[in-house]
């Protein structure tokens, strides 16, 4: 099961309808199903009858924990107009997949069986994962269908680009259930960053010693990917400098990868000018090797120097900057957190410092901080990464200047 612990909770608690018609993909809908279950999602499954002969409603009875329905009048319905009551309360109807037949029907607007009834009935927003072959994708009665589905206010969501379950490459997969999740996710977050643009930098940074070996530290990126995740849920422009971690690239964030602390401020340098804010989590090192040696440093009985300078300071850079964006810290301090943290973000002169104490959050899921900013101290409860994320967002689109 892959992780899904960068989604954030703005999931939780919410009433989907998952509809599954006819196509390989369905099994990942299996998953899926899951997938929303941790996040706290109320899933309610109907399958088109195609769709019950790739995988049973048992199976996804078993894993959201609800009745699944297929076909139209299912044997086992107690109570009369299901195709209505089911639609009522739900926060949205996700087909995934949805196949080209599928497709036509909701674009004809037919009631041929439940999902579609459905979602002719309903009275929430309908997402729709395409999944097909990619000659069926690209027929313009696909095409026309899809884009009359997007004037009728449906959101598309994929199909990915790849290799196809027929052997062929090309766009009709449907998306992965960590994006789809992430897709719904953001729909369902206020866009309080809307029309912003955020810079952001992650992770470790290497020092190279030699051609293989170097200073690092245990930064994870999570925290740093987390809060991208969050920039771009709450609507603006990301772009994330991230130092070597083993993180999947958050969906609506642009990256650039970098090894180096020198190399982390030319990525920073490239795409700060004129952004609203900047969000410096990376754990930059102070220090790195005066010279690398050009060649494999080869082991021998005596003791060796390694002369070390400093790094340029980043976030202080940046913030010195004539129309500096609103600039954010991070620090992870050992002891006296209010007192180091505080006098961190007035020595660099920022507008909101997040602190935490080492060993709260370093490499872990969960975190527990204090943001400071110019109306004193907020400390947060201990949360996952994610959660913590979504409150700096707020707390940073709360203190930006109305443009
Ligand atoms: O001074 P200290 O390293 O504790 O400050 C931490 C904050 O400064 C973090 O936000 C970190 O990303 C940033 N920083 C930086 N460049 C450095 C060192 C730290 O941007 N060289």
């Amino acid at each position: 099961m892959p992780d899904y612990t960068h989604v954030i909770d703005g999931l939780r608690g919410r009433r989907i309808v998952l509809g599954v018609s006819g196509g390989i993909a369905a099994y990942k809908s299996a998953e899926l199903t899951r997938a929303l279950g941790h996040m706290g999602v109320d899933v309610h499954v109907v399958l088109t009858e195609a769709g019950a002969r790739f995988v049973t409603p048992l199976t996804f009875q078993a894993l959201s924990g609800n009745r699944a329905w297929s076909g139209f009048l299912d044997e086992k319905m107690e109570d009369g107009m299901p195709h209505i009551r089911l639609g009522r309360g739900m926060d949205a109807i996700l087909v995934a997949p949805a196949s080209a037949d599928f497709i036509a029907r909701l674009a004809a607007g037919l009631a041929s069986d439940l999902l579609s009834t459905l979602c002719l009935a309903r009275d929430c927003p309908l997402f729709v994962a395409p999944a097909m072959n990619r000659q069926m994708w690209e027929n313009p009665a696909t095409q026309r269908n899809v884009a009359t589905l997007q004037s009728d206010g449906v959101t598309i969501l994929g199909p990915a680009v790849g290799e196809q379950a027929c052997g062929e490459t090309g766009p009709g997969r449907m998306l992965e259930p960590e994006v789809l999740c992430e897709e719904l996710n953001a729909f369902f977050t206020p866009k309080l960053l809307a029309g912003r643009k955020v810079v952001l930098t992650a992770g470790p940074t290497f020092e190279a010693v030699d051609p293989v070996r170097g200073i690092t530290n245990a930064s994870s990126g999570k925290m740093g990917y987390a809060l991208a995740a969050a920039c771009a849920r709450a609507g603006s422009e990301v772009v994330l400098v991230s130092g070597p971690v083993a993180l999947p690239v958050p969906v609506g964030v642009r990256r650039i990868e970098v090894t180096s602390a020198l190399q982390m401020r030319d990525g920073v340098f490239a795409a700060v000018m004129g952004v609203d804010v900047f969000i410096a989590v990376a754990a930059v090192a102070d220090y790195r090797p005066a010279e690398p040696a050009v060649h494999k440093i080869k082991k021998s009985g005596a003791a060796i120097h390694l002369e070390l300078v400093p790094n340029p300071d980043i976030l202080a850079e940046v913030a010195a900057l004539p129309e500096a964006p609103f600039c954010v810290g991070f620090a992870a301090e050992s002891r006296d957190l209010d007192t180091f943290a505080e006098e961190k973000r007035r020595a660099k002169r920022l507008p909101m410092l997040v602190g935490n104490l080492i060993g709260d959050g370093l490499g872990g899921d969960e975190n527990t901080v204090v943001i400071y900013d110019e109306e004193g101290r907020h400390p947060l409860p201990r949360a996952p990464k994610t959660f913590i994320a979504r409150q700096i967002v707020e707390r940073i689109a709360r203190l930006l200047p109305t443009k």
